[in-house]
């Protein structure tokens, strides 16, 4: 199979709507987010415990009306940029809704700052939802939307929505927690019990239940954002003597990208009707941060908040804040900036709908995005 039925994807349900095959209660285009904080519209607010939040300022100083709103970054996530370019309003936070809301059958947003593949990935931020506590709220999800329209609109709404899945997403994200906050924090029990390679697997074999856990509940076209390369991000190199990316972190990026690519290929063979997706990023990222004037930024060494050593790396309402933003890829420690959004977004959709040029650069021989 070949990139234009990705096209196809997308647009059919543009094309039902103006067919009047939809009913007015359904949304010519529903999507379902789960993810960490590269995609997080503001579940954590309300964790009340929860140390991985960014409702506070500096955050969202340049969102509308300059509010923080539990979004990782200074101005919009990729989600919501994603949104914009499909015509639609960004889902809200799950927990932002109430237990019968209508705004259901528009679509969620289950992402959780903090979040990750296991379980206990970011035990660290005492509460965030994991991908398992996502797929459970999605579970509720789907009673409630056959509740509201019915066994076979839920199954059709259901089996025709996108699922975007940015988990341990991008490079530059907090998002990649099953690295950042487990992985490569000794401390903590992973990092301890296993071996790199058997981290890896354990990953992979508990991703492979996920996906056919959200394919069973009605998942067709879900598109799986892959890691971008995490040792670029401002913590990370704050760890070299000399401020580089760290190699070994970015070679693990690409290990586990390439795992991820080949258990998608799998499950597209094993799953009837099945239509997911693999969109690699990371060559893009990374060309992002090799290249920052080729793309209209000035520095992707460092963060605009400047604080790549504080704990947690966020930008806390002492940070001394860049006055322009659009200068600099990352946001804070870990967090790209709108700006930097804007560019993965475009070179995201630009792959996305880019027929002559299947195979990437990519050092890992990934197909740019698969089904
Ligand atoms: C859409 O529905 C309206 C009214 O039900 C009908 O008049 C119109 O022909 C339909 N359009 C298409 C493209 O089926
Ligand atoms: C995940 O961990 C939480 C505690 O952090 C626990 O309550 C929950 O049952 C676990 N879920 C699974 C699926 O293991
Ligand atoms: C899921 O649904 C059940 C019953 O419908 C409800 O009791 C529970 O609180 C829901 N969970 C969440 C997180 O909304
Ligand atoms: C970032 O890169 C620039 C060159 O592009 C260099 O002059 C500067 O010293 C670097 N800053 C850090 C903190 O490494
Ligand atoms: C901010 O930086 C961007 C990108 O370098 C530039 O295009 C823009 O003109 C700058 N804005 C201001 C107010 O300096
Ligand atoms: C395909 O990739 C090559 C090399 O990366 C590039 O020069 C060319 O412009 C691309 N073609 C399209 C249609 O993007």
């Amino acid at each position: 199979m070949s990139i234009p039925l990705i096209l196809a994807v997308l647009t059919a349900p543009i094309l039902a709507m103006a067919a009047n095959h939809t009913s007015t209660t359904t949304p010519s285009l529903v999507t379902f987010i789960f993810g960490d904080s590269l995609t997080e519209v503001g579940n954590n607010n309300h964790l009340r415990y929860s140390l991985a939040r960014s409702d506070f300022p500096f955050y969202g100083i340049d969102y509308t009306n300059r509010k923080p709103t539990g979004r990782f970054t200074n101005g919009r996530t990729i989600i919501d940029i994603i949104s914009e370019k499909l015509g639609i309003p960004s889902p809200p936070p799950y927990l932002s809704l109430h237990h019968n809301d209508d705004a259901v059958l528009k679509g969620v947003n289950y992402a959780s700052g903090g979040a990750g593949i296991l379980n206990d990935t970011g035990t660290y931020f005492i509460q965030r939802m994991s991908f398992d506590d996502q797929i459970g709220y999605f579970e509720n999800t789907t009673k409630v939307i056959t509740v509201k329209i019915g066994q076979t609109s839920a199954k059709t709404l259901l089996h025709r929505a996108i699922y975007f899945i940015a988990m341990g997403t991008y490079s530059i994200v907090r998002g990649s927690n099953d690295y950042m906050h487990n992985f490569l924090q000794p401390s903590l029990p992973d990092g301890r019990r296993y071996t790199h390679e058997q981290f890896l697997e354990i990953l992979s074999l508990k991703l492979v239940e996920q996906l056919t856990r959200l394919y069973l509940l009605g998942a067709r076209i879900v598109i799986f954002h892959a890691l971008g390369p995490l040792g670029c991000v401002p913590s990370e190199r704050a760890k070299s003597t000399t401020n580089q990316c760290l190699r070994q972190v970015n070679e693990w990026v690409v290990r586990f990208n390439y795992k991820v690519q080949k258990l998608i290929k799998a499950l597209n063979f094993k799953l009837k009707k099945a239509q997911f997706i693999f969109a690699d990023t990371y060559q893009d990222g990374l060309n992002l941060i090799e290249n920052p004037s080729k793309y209209g930024f000035k520095v992707s060494n460092r963060s605009c908040c400047a604080i790549e050593t504080a704990v947690g790396g966020l930008c806390l309402s002492y940070a001394h804040v860049c006055a322009n933003r659009s200068e600099y890829v990352f946001w804070d420690a870990f967090h790209p900036s709108d700006a930097a959004n804007v560019v993965l977004v475009d070179r995201f959709f630009s792959k996305l709908f880019d027929t002559s040029n299947s195979s990437t650069k990519s050092s890992s021989n990934h197909i740019g995005y698969m089904l």
